[in-house]
């Protein structure tokens, strides 16, 4: 058995910033980050618009940015968390830079401000268009520095350690102990004991196939956490990013960041007509749920595949200055931004909802906390504005770093049992997996997308239902595997999304269910 003071799931910006915080601070406390595959694959790597903080207080103000979060939000964000992470941001924006993550400066010497969607000022700080990679970059050359961190890269959190492995039955409610981790490279797995644990696992992209989020994103933490049987809320509000590169094969979607509409951008149709203004006095602008949902009725009235996106008459000097990865990639796929249109579709791209935290990032289970984009928090509500999800991980990192800080650590001594594997073996036909992942997903992309209905939500559940049967059985009889976890997950989150839309009686932000139409909408 390993055993650590605090055991973080994850390392991107969340589970990276709680742990250089805490090892910075005490010394003589240990961490242990474990990441399933290269210690940098996380949704934060790719990063592109930047971190929405207040800086520039003439044009700018709190209340401007807590007003656009609250109306992104559609009426479901919780004020005072807006509050605090609006208020926090400049803090901890400095922090990051201290630990020498740059950001663009302006001729003047001040941060160049950039725009997206649903904000009515300049406000969002970045690095050129790749805003994550820098963040990341920075967080783990700090973290390598700490001698009293330990990051474990390819390995891979399978469940949380909780009262129910211990067989206890507690009254006081459910306590978690640490995890089981596979080493990904030898198969063997760890029982990690620890004081604390954080979840920092991130998103749940794949679990629509069509997706901005690298393959890490398996909602591998909130399906634990709901195992756990840890409170989960807000999975219907799903965020479907406007302006993915449209793909023809599926899978990855290369993003073309909302920055590059802040920039001044347009959306034509395949007619070559500029459609936003005709939906929002916003037009492009409008916060990203509106546009997705113009898109896709777009799409559903032409019956084509895809959008466009022209950036024809933009200085493109100062295009390329500003989005040297997107010009890039664009070019790699025989677009030139310069004269060609950007073909463009909404794909899945941000979870709203996910493990229930408090200010500190408690979860309601004991010594379990959240952080980051598994975490539900309250700043969202029904949508989240642009760039408010690296702050909103930079500022909870901090509340429980803070928290933790002056808690006594809980060594209890305990008999925590080692995994169990008897009985099981090596899969012998991989495909199933695969089958079930492509079923999965494109059941959650048909009945389960932009726009829903309570018949088509019913239908998901339904064969969802065989899906799940047969993934169990896999999994009861397999060895472990990543790729057998990673669906299991999924479809355990899938089901909750799928349960959660049909408990959401009224459409919000990035929920909309067509039984629930108002009129004229
Ligand atoms: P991640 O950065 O996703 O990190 C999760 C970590 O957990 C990874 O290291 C992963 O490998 C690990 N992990 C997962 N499961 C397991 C497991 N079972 N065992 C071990 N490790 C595990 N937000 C903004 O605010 N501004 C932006 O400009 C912006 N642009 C974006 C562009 C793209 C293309 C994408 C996909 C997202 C963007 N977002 C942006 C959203 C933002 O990047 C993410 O919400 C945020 O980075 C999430 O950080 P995180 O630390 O919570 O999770
Ligand atoms: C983008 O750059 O468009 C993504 C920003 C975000 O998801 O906040």
């Amino acid at each position: 058995m390993v055993k650590t003071n605090y055991l973080v799931i994850g390392s991107g910006v969340a589970g990276l910033t709680f742990a250089v915080k805490m090892a910075e601070k005490h010394p003589e406390r240990n961490v242990i980050i474990v990441t399933k595959g290269d210690e940098d694959e996380s949704n934060t790597k790719y990063a592109q618009g930047g971190i929405a903080v207040v800086l520039d207080m003439e044009e700018d103000s709190f209340q401007k940015h807590i007003q656009d979060t609250l109306v992104a939000g559609d009426g479901l964000c919780d004020k005072d968390v807006v509050e605090m992470v609006v208020k926090e941001g400049p803090k901890r924006l400095k922090e990051l830079i201290a630990w020498e993550a740059n950001f663009d400066l302006n001729s003047e010497g001040d941060f160049d401000l950039g725009k997206e969607g649903g904000h009515s000022e300049y406000r969002v700080v970045h690095h050129k268009d790749v805003t994550g990679y820098e963040v990341e970059r920075a967080l783990l050359k700090r973290v390598h520095q700490l001698p009293n961190i330990e990051l474990l890269a390819y390995h891979f959190a399978i469940d949380l350690i909780t009262d129910h492995q211990l067989e206890k039955q507690s009254s006081k409610g459910i306590s978690c102990y640490g995890a089981y981790v596979l080493n990904q490279k030898n198969g063997e797995i760890l029982t990690i004991k620890a004081d604390h644990t954080l979840l920092a696992s991130g998103g749940i992209g794949r679990v629509y196939g069509h997706t901005t989020n690298p393959i890490i994103a398996t909602g591998d933490g909130i399906a634990m956490a709901y195992r756990a049987k840890a409170l989960i809320k807000d999975m219907e509000f799903i965020q479907f990013h406007p302006t993915a590169l449209y793909n023809p094969e599926g899978g990855s979607y290369f993003l073309i960041s909302e920055a590059v509409r802040g920039f001044g951008a347009y959306l034509r149709n395949k007619a070559g007509y500029r459609f936003m203004p005709d939906y929002d006095d916003r037009a492009e602008l409008a916060s990203r749920d509106i546009v997705s949902q113009c898109i896709d009725n777009e799409l559903k009235k032409s019956g084509d595949t895809h959008v466009f996106l022209d950036c024809t008459h933009l200085d493109m000097v100062a295009f390329k200055k500003h989005f040297p990865n997107i010009y890039d990639k664009c070019l790699e796929y025989h677009i030139d931004v310069e004269k060609d249109y950007i073909p463009v579709v909404p794909a899945s791209h941000y979870l709203c909802g996910g493990i229930v935290v408090d200010k500190q990032g408690k979860t309601s289970i004991d010594n379990l906390f959240a952080c980051g984009e598994c975490s539900r928090t309250g700043l969202h509500g029904a949508n989240r504005l642009a760039s408010n999800s690296l702050l909103e991980a930079l500022v909870y990192a901090h509340n429980i770093f803070k928290y933790l800080s002056v808690d006594t650590l809980d060594s209890r001594p305990l008999n925590i049992p080692d995994w169990n594997d008897e009985g099981t073996s090596i899969p012998k036909e991989h495909v199933l997996i695969q089958h079930n992942l492509k079923e999965l997903q494109a059941l959650m992309r048909n009945y389960v997308g932009i726009v829903r209905s309570n018949k088509r939500l019913h239908k998901a559940i339904a064969r969802l239902d065989l899906i799940y049967r047969e993934v169990e059985e896999l999994y009861k009889e397999s060895k472990i595997t990543t790729t057998l976890c990673e669906l299991r997950n999924m479809v355990n989150v899938a089901h909750v999304i799928i349960s959660q839309s049909l408990e959401q009686k009224e459409n919000r932000g990035g929920y909309f269910n067509k039984d629930y139409q108002k009129e004229g909408k």
